[in-house]
């Protein structure tokens, strides 16, 4: 089976030591650093903003996966692809227009990424497909770590599976909410490549990150 990229996402981090916090995770194996942006309005909750992002870049040299849930979006795109994002995703319900925000983060010379929410259809990538360069599947709603994981995405997960394999391009498929040992390994047996994880990732504290890591891979 594919050993998935692992994404921890710092919301669950300690965020009185953040920097320390994402050298810990990198020297413990993450592949990227999973930043979770909320602005209290697209989701309910508020988090981090280009500020942080900034701060925290020269902490690793890891890609930043940074998921925005805020709305509208197109005018932080920049500040975030300053800040030292390599990879930014958006919700295509934050809108208005995702097919131009898709078009505005490549500009930026950037990844973009496109996520669905959980009642949100695969088909709604029909006309996006061959412009991302990664689909993140959430498989909680957006807004909190540590909640469980919706096993109907499964499905959701195969079909875009299905959808990338045909488009032939290198998009990756990417499950965020909920993803720990009891379901990491259906998720990449449905067709991810990244998993998303912050209880996963950080439970038990820095002496655990590079167990909790590798099991989350299927190698520990
Ligand atoms: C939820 C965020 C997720 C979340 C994952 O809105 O996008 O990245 O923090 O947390 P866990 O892995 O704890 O479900
Ligand atoms: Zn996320």
């Amino acid at each position: 089976m594919t050993v998935p990229l692992i994404s921890p996402s710092i919301l669950s981090a300690d965020f009185a030591r953040l920097g320390e916090e994402v050298r810990a995770i990198d020297a413990a194996g993450a592949d990227w650093i999973h930043v979770d942006v909320m602005d209290g309005h697209f989701v309910p909750n508020i988090t981090i903003g280009p500020g942080v992002v900034k701060a925290l870049r020269p902490h690793t040299t890891k890609p930043f996966d940074v998921h925005l849930m805020i709305s509208p979006v197109d005018s932080f795109l920049e500040a975030f692809a300053q800040a030292g994002a390599d990879i930014i995703t958006v919700h295509p319900e934050a809108g208005p227009h995702v097919h131009r925000t898709v078009q505005a983060i490549k500009a930026l010379g950037k990844k973009a990424g496109v996520s669905l929410n959980p009642a949100t259809p695969a088909k709604m990538l029909d006309y996006l497909i061959d412009d991302v360069d990664l689909v993140l599947v959430m498989s909680v709603n957006p807004g909190f770590g540590g909640q469980s994981f919706i096993s109907s995405q499964l499905r959701k997960i195969e079909a875009i599976r299905r959808m990338i394999d045909k488009s032939g391009r290198q998009i990756h498929l990417e499950v965020d909410g909920g993803v720990d040992l009891s379901t990491a390994a259906s998720c990449v047996s449905a067709g991810a490549d990244v998993l998303v994880a912050g209880t996963a990732t950080f439970r038990g504290g820095p002496a655990h990150y590079a167990a909790n890591i590798a099991a989350l891979k299927g190698t520990g």
